[in-house]
């Protein structure tokens, strides 16, 4: 059954669904979504991501990793946790780099937190020389220190939308119109109660967004740090404010396309609300680091540098895919001020790379 099937089946059951489970439907959950059953990324895919552009990134990432480690006493052993390796074009880029420290290196055990059965494929290619271990979510970790790193992780879990309307909130859903789905307003759920400060200025007919499972998330692993150590570094695309508007976007072959009519088939995000995550993982005990624009996270670890040692040993092709794969990572019309980094780290860590 694929997912548009499970979620007409769903709705003409029980009534209209909200947002966050539209999104669940189609992405995760019931063995049909979007993510279980492909690999989207890449130029032949529906999407390309920071890693995919350039080596630069996970390297840079990789040196993050070491020097936070390192900052922790070097804890023997370690946790080097992903969530949501993709290909694990990342990861590989990571380790390759932090081969400048190879008690890191042996000192870690990798864990990757994965749902998709293709992509589990391409990382056990990529990453098996290092015996990872797979989890379908956070809760089956391990305990101990852990360096947990997610890049486009957070925008992928669901949201509830909530539109402001004269009688005050109401919350979007989807709901059956003749073959296809059509948006709809509902009673809003309880999660109107997550609504942000900002959120209450949103004027009749604004939308406001929130992400329980991204809060979730973000005060377990603030928790989880401040209790046993070291840090979670998040790096997605959002505003460093709350902020009222509809981020709900479906991508299909690189182009935007209708989300109710590519259920399954095109990727759902939303822009994450990186300082509700902050504030979970404050309140649950752990430091918080930014966000800073990706612009100044990748420039404050010296991209430019190793763009130039790169370059110097290219020939004239590969230099000039070096100086466009560096401008679109930290261009501020590119990635570079959309995309934002937060780190999430034992209280001990008053300073991280990255974050001047
Ligand atoms: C946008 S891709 C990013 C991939 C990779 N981090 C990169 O930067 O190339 C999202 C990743 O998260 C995984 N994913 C999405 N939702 C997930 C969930 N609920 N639990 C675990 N993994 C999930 C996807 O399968 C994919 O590996």
């Amino acid at each position: 059954m694929t997912a548009l099937d499970l979620l007409k089946r769903r709705i003409a059951a029980s009534g209209p669904v909200t947002v966050a489970e539209f999104m669940r439907l189609s992405l995760a959950g019931e063995g049909a979504g979007y993510y279980e059953t492909r690999d989207p990324l890449g130029r032949a895919g529906d999407f390309v991501t920071a890693p995919e552009i350039s080596q630069m990134f996970g390297e840079l990432i990789g040196l993050w990793c070491v020097d936070a480690w390192e900052r922790t006493g070097a804890p023997d052993p370690f946790l080097l946790v992903e969530l949501g390796p993709g290909r694990g074009t990342l990861m590989a880029d990571a380790l390759r780099a932090a081969k400048v420290r190879p008690a890191f290196l042996s000192a870690m055990r990798l864990h990757l937190v994965e749902i998709s059965r293709p992509l589990r494929d391409a990382q056990e290619q990529r990453l098996g020389a290092f015996h990872p271990l797979w989890h379908d979510d956070t809760t089956t970790l391990p305990d101990g220190p852990a360096l947990i790193v997610g890049n486009e992780f957070l925008d992928a879990l669901p949201i509830h939308q909530f539109q402001m309307t004269e009688q005050g909130w109401r919350e979007r859903g989807v709901d059956l119109a003749g073959d296809g789905l059509s948006w709809t307003l509902m009673s809003p759920g309880a999660q109107t109660g997550l609504l942000q400060p900002a959120h209450r200025r949103a004027k009749p007919g604004e939308m406001a967004e929130v992400c329980p499972a991204a809060l979730s998330l973000g005060g377990a692993l603030g928790a989880r740090v401040a209790e046993d150590g070291i840090a979670t570094l998040f790096i997605d695309y959002g505003p460093a404010a709350s902020a009222v508007g509809d981020s709900l976007q479906a991508v299909k072959a690189h182009r935007f396309c209708d989300p109710l009519t590519e259920v399954g088939a095109a990727d759902l995000t939303a822009h994450v609300d990186f300082a509700a995550v902050a504030h979970a993982a404050r309140e649950a005990g752990a430091r918080v680091h930014g966000a800073v624009a990706q612009a100044t996270f990748l420039e404050t670890l010296g991209i430019r540098t190793r763009a130039a040692l790169l370059s110097a040993k290219a020939n004239e092709e590969d230099r000039v895919a070096i100086a466009q794969a560096m401008t679109r990572l930290i261009d501020p019309r590119q990635m570079g001020s959309l995309f934002k980094v937060l780190a999430i780290s034992h209280p001990i860590l008053h300073e991280l790379a990255g974050f001047p």
